[in-house]
């Protein structure tokens, strides 16, 4: 987890204060990874006016969110806010602990002595700092945070310290750190010996670079450069078409997604693993120790597409309602340029070189974490049903606990909002490692599930922040069905199952418009139930998933205690919890577990329970029974999903609204898990 920000100005005139506010906003664009504290690095006064970089190094870090830490920003006496610095490099982080408290010193920037000759900030793990710790504490080094990411500094410093050469590079020391690194990381370094340079690498979390010029860029293709014989001073100044940038005014962003560029500029570079980014005089340059086989040997400057409206608030209050709401569309978005409502085809551009080896798979494993594992339950029976194949779906840390038989003739989809979930990610590489065909189900453009992944869909709801998922895991569903659709299209015998579902897939914008109006009702049965300590999700089939996603979105962020059951499973166990005091959600749609769920309902009513019924429209034997009704739309029983999981999203915003919780900040959590 975690955010990483920087802002390079090369020849562009900005005062601190200026410097100040986009690390500020770049780290509000990344709040949702991290929210524990944070911190930026900064040049220090100039000891002369013609020292325009500076030669100290200035950390600012706090506790809390990034609101306190821009308080703080402008509390600093012995800093000119108005000193104008033409080049210059800072950097920036928004915490999410792992190691160690959320406290001011265990926030990232963390530096190298006390000195400051090294800053860094880090996104990931490293899994042997302890090793690390202990040797670099033998040469005397003092620790003074208890993260994994302080040996870091320590290390780097190290390696320069010990250095061969006079003129070693910032790149090389670098290179040296990163190959003494076990796990996943995103890093930046400033340092005091390299004023106005900046490196960067990166290794299992996302890095990307945006480019800001007035200028046409000199390419927008940058050849790697191999061996760090390259990394030499004057190579980058000789070979310019290695670079972006020809030493004139330009600007760089180095940010952990592209949210927090896009205000800036569109165009971006994204890093893959082991890439070293070097900024020397104003020059952008790739590095990699070693070339792989088969690698891409240029990095292209890519043109987002992503508008900075797409993730703003909008008129509403917090980013989880406003991605509820945008759920008529964000669906739109999914089915986009792959359904043909005239001919009833589905076309999945991502997967249609692939079709013919999908189809003669063995089975398909569906892989993922939280709510987009719920994405893969909500399915399954859909997918068993069109592709006539064994569908296995499997929570990504459990499959990889179980070292989980896979074999080349298995077709396995890693679904991920984010496409960088550690545990999905790693299930993914030892999918890969056995010989099977992989599919990503993503929704974020250039992620290492993405990009890792043999071919996919992505899902294009649009940047989610919020941290509770909502309108992902519609989108994943949606997906998910199409694949399914695309699986069936020449089975003679399943033409009017399909008919149907793509009749309703046509009419699904306005059914979710439907749904979202009955969000008056839910408030109110909210207001009723908002003082509970528990909440019960009941259901069955298709709506098993549902019950387990509306009681994983009450329990995140309402802090209640909530429970999906199926409903087969309520006379094995949970009816003991059922009184007149415990409240129950059921969901009990007109379709083929229409029967046994009104056997559950009697259970429930018979031991005095009050069930707040999810149920179809006009359905007077509900009506009867229930303590309340939400009363959705009728649509064919696999959609059904995608229409009964809205209104328990609407409910658990209430409930937390009115517990008086941040809905997009729950405690204890980030939107993107990318450690283990
Ligand atoms: C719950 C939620 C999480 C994520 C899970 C996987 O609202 O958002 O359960 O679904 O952490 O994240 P992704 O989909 O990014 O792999």
């Amino acid at each position: 987890m975690c955010g990483i920000f920087a802002y390079l100005n090369y020849q562009v005139p900005r005062t601190r204060k200026e410097i100040f506010e986009t690390l500020v906003k770049g780290l509000q664009r990344l709040e949702y990874r991290g929210y524990d504290s944070a911190g930026v690095a900064v040049d220090g006064p100039s000891k002369t006016t013609t020292d325009i970089n500076g030669s100290t190094i200035c950390l600012i870090k706090k506790k809390g969110k990034v609101k306190a830490l821009d308080e703080e920003l402008y509390e600093k006496d012995s800093l000119d806010l108005d000193e104008e610095l033409c080049t210059h490099f800072g950097i920036a982080h928004t915490r999410w602990a792992t190691h160690g408290e959320p406290s001011a010193l265990n926030s990232h920037p963390h530096r190298s002595d006390k000195d400051n000759e090294f800053v860094v900030i880090h996104n990931g793990i490293i899994t042997n700092y302890k090793e690390l710790k202990e040797y670099l504490i033998t040469k005397g080094y003092e620790f003074e945070s208890e993260t994994d990411t302080e040996v870091i500094p320590k290390l780097i410093k190290y390696v320069y310290d010990n250095r061969e050469t006079d003129n070693v590079t910032f790149s090389t020391v670098v290179e040296r750190v990163i190959q003494q690194l076990e796990g996943a990381f995103a890093l930046v370094f400033k340092s005091r010996h390299f004023p106005g340079e900046a490196v960067a690498t990166r290794r299992g979390s996302p890095l990307l670079i945006g480019v800001r010029s007035e200028h046409e860029l000199s390419t927008e293709n940058i050849p790697i450069q191999y061996n760090s014989a390259h990394f030499k001073d004057g190579v980058q100044e000789k070979n310019s078409h290695n670079s972006v940038g020809d030493g004139r005014a330009v600007e760089y962003y180095f940010a952990s997604d592209a949210s927090a560029i896009i205000e800036h500029t569109n165009k971006v570079l994204y890093m893959e693993d082991d890439d070293i980014a070097v900024v020397i005089g104003g020059k952008l340059s790739i590095h990699r120790v070693n070339r792989r086989a088969g690698e891409d040997p240029v990095r292209a400057i890519q043109t987002l597409q992503m508008e900075l409206q797409q993730i703003m608030k909008g008129n509403f209050d917090s980013f989880m309602q406003k991605e509820i709401f945008e759920q008529p569309e964000s669906v739109v978005n999914t089915m986009r340029g792959r359904i043909c409502f005239d001919s009833n085809t589905v076309v999945l551009g991502g997967l249609k070189d692939h079709l013919k080896e999908i189809k003669r798979c063995k089975r398909l494993i569906l892989i993922g974490c939280g709510t987009s594992f719920h994405a893969a339950v909500a399915t399954r029976q859909i997918l068993e049903e069109l592709t006539e194949l064994p569908v296995m779906v499997e929570l990504a840390s459990d499959f990889l606990d179980r070292n989980t038989p896979v074999f080349r003739d298995d077709v396995c989809f890693f679904i991920s909002q984010s496409g960088e979930t550690a545990d999905t990610l790693m299930a993914l590489r030892y999918c890969k490692n056995n010989g099977a065909l992989t599919v990503g189900i993503t929704n974020t453009v250039g992620s290492s599930i993405g990009r890792e992944t043999d071919c996919g869909v992505h899902v294009n709801a649009g940047p989610e922040i919020g941290v509770a998922s909502t309108k992902a895991y519609t989108s994943q569903f949606v997906a998910l069905i199409m694949f399914a659709l695309m699986m069936s299209e020449d089975r003679l015998s399943l033409q009017t199952r399909r008919l149907e579902i793509i009749n309703d897939l046509k009419v699904l914008p306005e059914l979710i418009k439907k749904v979202l109006s009955l969000d008056e009702k839910i408030k109110a049965i909210a207001n009723e139930l908002y003082q509970q300590r528990s909440l019960l999700v009941m259901g069955r089939g298709f709506n098993y998933a549902t019950c387990l996603e509306g009681a994983l979105k009450i329990k995140e962020i309402t802090y209640m205690h909530s429970e999906g059951i199926l409903a087969g499973e309520l006379k094995h166990g949970p009816l003991a919890l059922i009184d007149k005091d415990m409240p129950v959600i059921m969901i009990i749609m007109r379709d083929g577990c229409y029967t046994k769920c009104q056997n559950a309902l009697q259970q429930v009513t018979a031991r005095s329970g009050r069930p707040i019924i999810i149920c179809c429209q006009d359905d007077p034997e509900m009506t009867k029974n229930a303590y309340q009704t939400i009363e959705l739309p009728h649509i064919v029983d696999c959609l059904q999903g995608i229409l009964s999981v809205i209104p328990l999203q609407l409910m658990s915003f209430h409930l937390a609204v009115l517990r008086g919780f941040d809905v997009d900040f729950p405690r204890n959590l980030a939107k993107s898990v990318t450690v283990e």
